[in-house]
């Protein structure tokens, strides 16, 4: 079976290939996201390999289904991305990895909580510079705050696990309650109570229509004064503009994104002799309590190398005319 990797990059083509050595799949890869202009590059194949950023929308959809594509192998947990619906009125199948390391993504999270309470982010600069001064560092002891979790799936009970040792008290809010972190004393409650008790709300929903702009206008003037706000899910969870009015009045305290709105385009790529055009962005990275990375939560050795294996392993079954259990529908 042929397969195009977009968006591969090197590190993507390193995992994609040792884990082929096992399956001998004829795979193209693309350094580039699909869109219309990109999409010619699938002609020919029964099998496109997509990312986060990957845009499948009925449009693309129909014409995959014209190039000769079955099968969407999705290399990520979330699907936001893709119009399921348009795929199955096409006749294709869409596969993801619904779970390849949620330790990776929740210690990514704790990671900025604890670098943005500690200015680690600046301490490291200041260090190499010969200023060993304490002041702007002042931080707080993790122990016995309050942290909000949305969302108490895979990564969210991982992230109140770890919470949970460092003396946090857990609140948390999600339709399914965890029983894992019921478990653990995680107090499950409305958004309203835990805007107003968090000393640090943590996201770890999925994008839906109905988490969109989950964080807003409204629900930030709900929460403490100094809140920290944590953002690894989706970009689009937050109104960006309302986080960036609330950084400007101080209502938030401390901002750590691992994902954002208009991140297509962006994140992935070194793009550091260009003029970045979205000013959204770049007032967001002015700020000294703001700590953003490039959505590189999932970005660690071992989640490398079990996304690879699950995506060909779901490409395999496909082939096969077995089911994986990892289809979406
Ligand atoms: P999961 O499906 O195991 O858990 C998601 C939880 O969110 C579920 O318990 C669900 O009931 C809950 N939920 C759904 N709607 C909700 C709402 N309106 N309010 C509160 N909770 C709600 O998913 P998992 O594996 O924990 O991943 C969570 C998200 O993390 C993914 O959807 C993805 O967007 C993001 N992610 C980010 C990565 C990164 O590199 N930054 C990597 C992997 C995932």
């Amino acid at each position: 079976m042929k397969i195009v990797v977009y968006h591969s990059k090197a590190y993507d083509i390193e995992f994609l290939d040792r884990a082929n050595a096992r399956h001998g799949f004829d795979i193209e890869y693309v350094d580039m996201t699909l869109s219309q202009h990109t999409l010619r590059l699938a002609q020919g194949a029964e099998c496109v390999c997509l990312f986060v950023n990957d845009p499948v929308d009925a449009g693309i959809a129909r014409q995959l289904a014209d190039a000769g594509v079955r099968l969407i192998a999705l290399r990520c947990a979330g699907f936001n991305n893709v119009d399921l619906e348009a795929c199955r009125e096409h006749g294709i199948t869409v596969v993801h990895v619904p779970a390849y390391s949620p330790w990776a993504v929740a210690e990514h999270s704790i990671g900025l909580m604890l670098a943005l309470n500690r200015g680690l982010h600046k301490a490291y600069c200041r260090v190499r510079e010969g200023n060993f001064a304490l002041k702007g560092l002042l931080g707080f002891d993790m122990h016995g705050k309050m942290v909000g979790i949305i969302g108490t799936g895979r990564i969210g009970s991982v992230a109140a696990r770890i919470l949970h040792g460092m003396g946090c008290h857990l609140l948390a809010h999600d339709p399914v309650h965890n029983p894992e972190c019921i478990e653990l004393g995680v107090r499950y409650t409305t958004l309203e109570t835990l805007y107003r008790e968090s000393d640090i709300i943590t996201l770890h929903c999925p994008l839906t229509p109905e988490t969109r702009h989950l964080i807003d206008a409204d629900s930030l003037a709900q929460m403490k004064d100094g809140v920290m706000l944590i953002n690894t899910s989706r970009g689009a969870v937050i109104d960006t503009l309302a986080v960036l009015d609330a950084l400007k009045r101080r209502k938030i305290g401390y901002l750590g994104l691992d994902v954002y709105e208009q991140e297509a385009g962006l994140f992935f790529e070194d793009l550091s002799d260009e003029i970045i055009q979205d000013d959204c962005l770049e007032r967001l990275l002015t700020f000294p309590n703001v700590l953003i990375t490039s959505h590189q939560g999932y970005f660690t050795r071992d989640a490398m190398e079990r996304i690879a294996e699950t995506t060909l392993h779901n490409i395999a079954c496909f082939a096969r005319g077995e089911r994986s259990g990892n289809e979406l529908t």
